[in-house]
């Protein structure tokens, strides 16, 4: 094998962020720019020698060729086996699902998860694990560092791998296996769900409308759901992994899955809807009428588990990211299990999920999963709200209300503020840092502050402590609002705040959370000066 070794000099900004290293297309398509930050990561993970690893992404623009570039780089490496996805793809979940059945040393994805794609949206490369799961702090920390004294990187001469045909070659002592992308994913959901149960629920007439947003999940949902489970051919709409998206914005949320939302609430509403986002990790469930906050939709599926033959004795513990609702918390107390609250990021459960002291998490930004892979899993979610509806016979407006009257509810909306310039946001979280030891006794809005905090993480596991999580602050009444800056943006600072209210009578302020987060979202515009820093009232995207 011809092996080039290229001098390269270190690239300022390739820091990894909460899911690996995220940034415009065109920065990553910057001469030198990927092939040095994928040695960075070999370097960081103490080299690839001997390795298998997986290799796979969302279809977006650029992905082929940064995976021909990858291939190379690998064998030059000295890497074993490579297996990657057909045509170079795998949504995130079966990434993980790879790597664990196949006893990866790691993987690499290249997505941008729910960013744009195309020449003028964003590009991605994450690396994941043993464990299938995303890199940890120690690990991206270590990937940066190489970032920053890189001197050279290596690469193979070689003619490029054919993504298209399914069987193994041989390389220069590397054998590059391509595979089925669904086959592994769908066969360990056949052993986790009722797959007769919820075949039964369509052939008994149900209508789900799945908006795969013409990114990876759209091969997985139509094997499963209309190919083995029997939803009508249509059930998946935007199917076919495009570059582009064709055009769409692969994510889940009221403005990007706008669409679905107003057909949801339309006399036309199927009985389920469902999306997920470009790398289909994310998941969004509508029912008719009544969306699914992905907080509500966490805890009710912890609650309705047992449901599932995978999860029949039920979970053994609940996390959630701290700006998640806390409706998890209580389904935990009833169940008598605990409850952990992590940092936002996924990586922050693989500890839990590795020591078995959890069996499902979530995320309030459309994202839950369980022990099954080391990701959140959109296409799983799904599945498991539909062997929950098969299970209970009832609507998703039922099961919701049901949850409610016996739990309570806990009001939630999210609010972005997005491409703010860097300096304002990051002052509006200074100085409300700063100022938060004298918070607590005054008054916001209509409310007082009861307590507040900046949220530092101690991981039971390994120990090892994270700070600077999130400003929370408690306000008289139970209500809470949290404020971050988000870490996966690629233009200026996104704000995001989150609201949350507890009601034990969950019909006391009607259906719709902006109503009865009013007094809440007065008292944090107020105790975060919001107008002064960054002169905007209303956010961008609200969740
Ligand atoms: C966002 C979400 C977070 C999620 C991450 C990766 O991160 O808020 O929950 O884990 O994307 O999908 P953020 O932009 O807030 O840092
Ligand atoms: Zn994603």
């Amino acid at each position: 094998m011809d092996i080039e070794t290229v001098p390269a000099e270190p690239i300022a900004g390739q820091k990894p962020g909460t899911s690996g290293l995220r940034k415009k297309t065109k920065v990553f398509l910057k001469p030198g720019y990927l092939e040095n930050y994928i040695q960075a990561i070999i370097d960081g993970i103490g080299g690839v020698a001997g390795g298998t690893f997986v290799i796979g992404g969302d279809g977006r623009y650029g992905n082929r060729r940064a995976m021909q570039t990858l291939i190379r780089m690998l064998a030059a490496n000295g890497a074993r086996h490579l297996i990657i996805g057909r045509e170079g793809l795998l949504s995130t979940p079966a990434a993980s699902c790879l790597i664990r059945k196949r006893q990866a040393d790691g993987g690499f994805i290249f997505s941008a998860s729910h960013n744009a794609g195309g020449e003028d949206g964003d590009f991605g490369l994450k690396y994941n694990i043993a464990n299938g799961g995303p890199a940890p702090e120690a690990v991206t920390a270590a990937i940066y560092e190489a970032t920053k004294t890189i001197a050279f990187y290596r690469i193979a001469e070689m003619a490029p791998v054919d993504l298209a045909k399914i069987g193994t070659s041989e390389r220069d002592g590397m054998s590059v296996e391509v595979v089925d992308p669904v086959a592994d994913y769908a066969a360990l959901m056949e052993e986790l769900f009722d797959f007769e149960a919820i075949a039964a629920l369509f052939s008994e007439g149900f209508t789900l409308s799945y908006d795969a947003m013409n990114a990876a999940t759209g091969p997985y949902a139509k094997a499963i759901l209309e190919e083995r489970l029997g939803a009508p051919e249509g059930t998946v709409v935007n199917g076919e992994p495009l570059a582009d998206f064709g055009g769409l914005h692969p994510d889940p949320n009221p403005v990007h899955a706008r669409k679905l939302f107003e057909l949801m609430a339309s006399p036309e509403a199927p009985d389920m809807g469902a999306a997920s986002d470009g790398d289909g990790d994310r998941n969004l469930v509508l029912g008719p009428g009544l969306p699914v906050s992905p907080s509500d939709s966490i805890a009710i599926l912890a609650a309705n588990a047992h449901l599932a033959p995978g999860y029949a004795k039920g979970p053994v513990g609940l996390a959630r990211s701290m700006p998640t609702s806390r409706a998890l918390d209580r389904v935990a107390e009833r169940l008598g299990v605990p409850l952990f609250e992590t940092p936002t990021g996924w990586k922050f459960f693989g500890n839990l999920l590795d020591a078995g002291k959890i069996t499902l998490c979530g995320e309030e930004s459309a994202g839950a999963g369980s022990d099954h892979v080391r990701e959140k899993d959109g296409l799983w979610a799904v599945l498991l709200w539909l062997n929950i509806l098969a299970r209970r016979k009832e609507t998703i407006p039922e099961i919701a209300r049901t949850h409610w009257a016996l739990f309570g509810r806990n009001y939630y909306t999210r609010h972005d503020y997005e491409a703010l310039d860097t300096e304002s946001a990051e002052a509006l979280m200074a100085e409300l840092s700063t100022r938060l030891p004298e918070l607590a006794g005054t008054s916001a809005g209509t409310l007082t502050v009861e307590a507040a905090d900046d949220f530092a993480y101690r991981d039971p596991i390994d120990g090892s402590l994270t700070e600077h999580q999130g400003l929370r602050i408690l306000f008289s009444g139970g209500g809470r609002a949290v404020f971050r800056l988000s870490g996966t943006g690629t233009e200026g600072a996104t704000l995001r705040v989150y609201l949350e209210r507890f009601e034990a009578d969950a019909e006391k302020h009607g259906l719709d959370p902006q109503e009865a987060l009013k007094p809440i979202l007065e008292a944090a515009r107020e105790v975060a000066r919001i107008k002064a820093h960054i002169g905007r009232t209303h956010p961008d995207v609200i969740t």
